[in-house]
C-alpha cells in the first residue's frame, strides 16, 4: 500500500503539473482573430500618439530624421551604441556610391551591471573612457579630412524627446537601466561633457534610437526598407511616416515630406493582450511596474524570466522537481532567454541540453525525460506568444502605412522590407520562424510575397554613422 500511495501521489503531481501547463497554454493563446485585434489596437494608438503629445501610451517620437541615407555619404565617422547589456563603438570609412563602406572596425564592451543603476556621471565617464581608447587606435584605412573634428552618431536606445537631430532629453529608462539623475537631462550634453573630461575632441552630430539606426542602415542596402524592428533585450519599431499625417508636428514641413517616427512600441498595452498571472507578478516586481507591457511579453530580457516563474509555481504547487523547491529557482532573471532558447532547440533524443541547463543553472539534477519534455512545452508556449504578438505589432504598423495590401507602382508590385535586428531575432530560431509564419498568416499568401523581413546585422551602428555623415557640421547648407 505504501508503494501504491506513493505512486498515486506522484500521479497527482503529474496531473497537477499538467494542469498548470494546460492553463498556461490557454491563457497565452493567440489565435489569428486576437492578433488582428491587437494589430488594430496598435494602429489606433499610433494615430493617437501622432495626434498630440501624451495622446497615447505609444509616444510616437519624432526623430528629426527626414531623409534616409542615399549612398552618397563620405568620410570617416564614428558610432556609439548604448542600450543593451553591451555597448559598442565603431568607426566607418564611407566612400560614397562607389566604395560604400570602405572599411569598418568596431569593439564591444560589456557594461558593468552596477553602472546600469548608478549615477549618470559614472555611466558616461565609463563610456567616454572606452571611446577615447578606441579613437586612440585609429589605424590605416581611416582618413579624417584636414582640419576637421571627428564626428559621432550616438545610438541611445531609450525613449528620448528630441529637440533636434543632435540633442534630446531622456524621458525614462527601460530594460535593465535605472539612473535617476539622468532622466530629463540632455543625453548628448552628458556625453559631450564626459568626452571633454577625457580630453576627447569629438562632436555628436546625430542622436538616434537603435530602431532609427537600423532603419537608416537597412535603407542604405535596400531602398525598399520602410520599417525597422528591434527584437533584442528590449523591443521597438520605427517607420517612415508622411509628415502631414503628424498633427502634433508644428515645425516646418520637411522637403522630403517624410519623417521617421520612433514608436516606442514596448510601452504599448491593450486589453487584447493575453496577460497571465506570471506576467502580472513579473511586472509588479520589475524596475518599471505598469510600463513597457508589450516589451515584457515579447523581448529577450523577459522571456526566460517568465519561464522561470512558471517552473517555480510548478515546483511549489506540484512538486515538479521533487519534494523541495530548488533554491536557485527563486532567483529572479537567473534563467536567461539564450538558455531558454538552447533548451527549446534541444533535438537530442534524451534532451541532454535541457538536463544540463537545469543542472548548471538551477542546480536541478536527475530530471526525467517527461519533466524535460514539459519544460520544452513551456518554452514553446512562451516563445510562440511573444513571436506572434510581435508579428501582430508589425502587421499593425503595415496597416497604418497602407502596406497590408498589394500596391502597384506603375505595373510593378511595390515591395516592403522590414529591417530587423536584435539578439532574440538573430539567435532564437524558433522565435524567428514563428514570427515569419505568423506574418504570412496575417497578411495572406499574396501580400506576404511583397513583404520581406531582412536581418540587418549591425545596421544600427552603420546607420548611426551614416546619419552622422548626413548631418555633419561640414556639409554645405542648402539655402533653397
Ligand atoms: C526599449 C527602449 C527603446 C529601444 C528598445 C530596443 O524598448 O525603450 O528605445 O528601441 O528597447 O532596444
Amino acid at each position: 500500500t505504501v508503494v501504491v500511495r506513493r505512486r498515486m501521489r506522484s500521479g497527482g503531481r503529474w496531473s497537477k503539473a499538467e494542469a498548470v501547463v494546460r492553463e498556461l497554454e490557454e491563457r497565452c493563446s493567440t489565435p489569428a482573430g486576437k492578433l488582428r485585434q491587437v494589430a488594430d489596437a496598435m494602429t489606433v494608438e499610433m494615430h493617437a500618439g501622432l495626434a498630440s503629445e501624451g495622446g497615447s501610451k505609444l509616444k510616437m517620437l519624432i526623430s528629426y530624421v527626414d531623409n534616409l541615407p542615399t549612398g552618397d555619404e563620405k568620410g570617416l565617422f564614428y558610432a556609439l551604441d548604448l542600450g543593451g547589456t553591451n555597448f559598442r563603438v565603431m568607426r566607418v570609412q564611407l566612400g560614397g556610391k562607389e566604395a560604400r563602406v570602405a572599411k569598418q572596425e568596431s569593439e564591444e564592451v560589456s557594461i558593468p551591471p552596477h553602472l546600469m543603476t548608478g549615477s549618470s556621471h559614472e555611466l558616461f565617464d565609463f563610456i567616454a573612457v572606452e571611446l577615447a581608447k578606441f579613437v586612440a587606435n585609429e589605424g590605416e584605412g581611416f582618413h579624417l579630412s584636414d582640419g576637421r573634428q571627428r564626428e559621432l552618431g550616438f545610438t541611445f536606445s531609450f525613449p528620448v524627446r528630441q529637440t533636434s537631430i543632435s540633442s534630446g532629453t531622456l524621458i525614462k529608462w527601460t530594460k535593465g537601466f535605472s539612473i535617476e539623475d539622468a532622466v530629463g537631462e540632455d543625453v548628448v550634453a552628458e556625453l559631450t561633457k564626459a568626452m571633454e573630461r577625457q580630453g576627447l575632441d569629438m562632436r555628436v552630430s546625430a542622436l538616434v534610437n537603435d530602431t532609427i539606426g537600423t532603419l537608416a542602415g537597412g535603407r542604405y542596402v535596400n531602398k525598399d526598407v520602410v520599417v525597422a524592428v528591434i527584437l533584442g533585450t528590449g523591443s521597438n519599431a520605427a517607420y517612415v511616416e508622411r509628415a502631414h499625417a503628424i498633427p502634433k508636428w508644428h515645425g516646418l514641413l520637411p522637403k522630403s515630406g517624410e519623417m521617421v517616427i520612433n514608436m516606442e512600441w514596448g510601452n504599448f498595452r491593450s486589453s487584447h493582450l493575453p496577460l497571465t498571472e506570471y506576467d502580472q507578478a513579473m511586472d509588479a516586481e520589475s524596475l518599471n511596474p505598469g510600463e513597457q507591457i508589450f516589451e515584457k511579453l515579447i523581448s529577450g530580457m523577459y522571456l526566460g524570466e517568465i519561464v522561470r516563474r512558471v517552473l517555480l509555481r510548478m515546483a511549489e504547487e506540484a512538486a515538479f522537481f521533487g519534494d523541495t523547491v530548488p533554491p536557485k529557482l527563486r532567483i529572479p532573471f537567473i534563467l536567461r532567454t539564450p538558455d531558454m532558447s538552447a533548451m527549446h532547440h534541444d533535438s537530442s533524443p534524451d534532451l541532454k541540453v535541457v538536463g544540463n541547463k537545469l543542472r548548471d543553472i538551477l542546480g536541478i539534477t536527475n530530471t526525467s525525460l517527461k519533466t524535460r519534455k514539459m519544460i520544452i512545452k513551456i518554452c514553446d508556449i512562451v516563445a510562440a506568444r511573444g513571436a506572434r504578438l510581435a508579428a501582430a505589432g508589425i502587421f499593425g504598423v503595415l496597416k497604418k502605412m497602407g502596406r497590408d495590401t498589394i500596391i502597384r507602382d506603375g505595373g510593378e508590385k511595390q515591395r516592403t522590407v522590414v529591417a530587423v535586428d536584435g539578439g532574440l531575432y538573430e539567435h532564437y530560431t524558433f522565435f524567428r520562424e514563428c514570427l515569419k509564419s505568423t506574418m504570412t498568416e496575417l497578411l495572406g499568401e499574396d501580400v506576404s510575397e511583397t513583404v520581406a523581413m531582412e536581418h540587418s546585422n549591425d545596421g544600427s551602428g552603420i546607420g548611426a554613422a551614416l546619419l552622422s555623415a548626413s548631418h555633419s557640421q561640414y556639409l554645405e547648407v542648402d539655402e533653397s
